[in-house]
């Protein structure tokens, strides 16, 4: 990392102006270049790829091709899926919550990681390890915007990634507060779609959640 840029400027080179984060949990692995097509068609080139099935490592593998589309890794838990992660292509490590070993491992691999934080105890363990971004999670579950405003206090150097239980109806509110960097959620890249084979929706659902951010203006307060 440059000396000049903060983890915060880092991470932001990776995601490349989007402010909304798709987060997948992919069953079956031929479900990956059609969703990473219908991502970019939508205007919504980036996706977080859980590790919560035994999908997640071929479909990175298979999304990290696609030109133009940025695939990180989530849920993960371990040095060793963050090894895997960056093996197969992530560009970008997502952890549900605070881990130094996931820290460590992705600096060794050389890419951007995000930690879970939903006390202010683990945002202080973040900023002990130099993360200064950090994944509020689960967003809704522990007070959503009011939560990121109290810690923002506290915290004012602190970028957040609100994710957990955030639609296209209540992430506006998010983007439009100047300490999320970002806000992650799986409502446009829904289960229920991939399983139907439903890319067409996929890629509108995108395209509004591409929309949300570019009309949320990041602002303070
Ligand atoms: C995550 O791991 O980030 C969440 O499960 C995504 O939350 P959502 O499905 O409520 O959007």
């Amino acid at each position: 990392m440059p000396a000049t840029q903060s983890r915060a400027e880092v991470l932001s080179d990776v995601l490349n102006g989007v402010r909304v984060i798709p987060v997948v949990v992919i069953k079956a692995v031929s479900a990956a270049v059609p969703l990473g097509q219908a991502l970019i068609e939508g205007g919504l080139p980036i996706a977080e790829v859980t590790f919560r099935t035994a999908a997640a490592r071929d479909s990175i593998r298979e999304m990290a091709q696609l030109d133009g589309l940025v695939v990180g890794a989530g849920t993960v838990l371990s040095p060793d899926q963050v090894e895997t992660a960056a093996e197969a292509g992530a560009r970008f490590i997502v952890s549900p919550g605070f881990s130094s070993e996931v820290v460590r491992a992705a600096r060794a691999c050389g890419i951007p990681v995000v930690t879970g934080a939903a006390t202010a105890t683990e945002i202080q363990m973040a900023l002990e390890s130099g993360q200064d971004v950090v994944k509020l999670f689960p967003a809704e579950a522990v007070g959503g915007l009011a939560t990121v405003k109290a810690l923002s206090a506290p915290f004012p150097d602190v970028r957040f990634i609100p994710t957990g239980g955030i639609t296209e109806a209540s992430a506006p509110s998010y983007l439009a507060y100047s300490a999320v960097l970002a806000v992650g959620g799986s409502w446009m890249v829904a289960g229920d779609l991939l399983a139907a084979g439903d890319f067409a929706e996929v890629t509108r659902r995108s395209a509004v959640a591409a929309s949300l951010a570019s009309n949320a203006p990041a602002k303070a307060g």
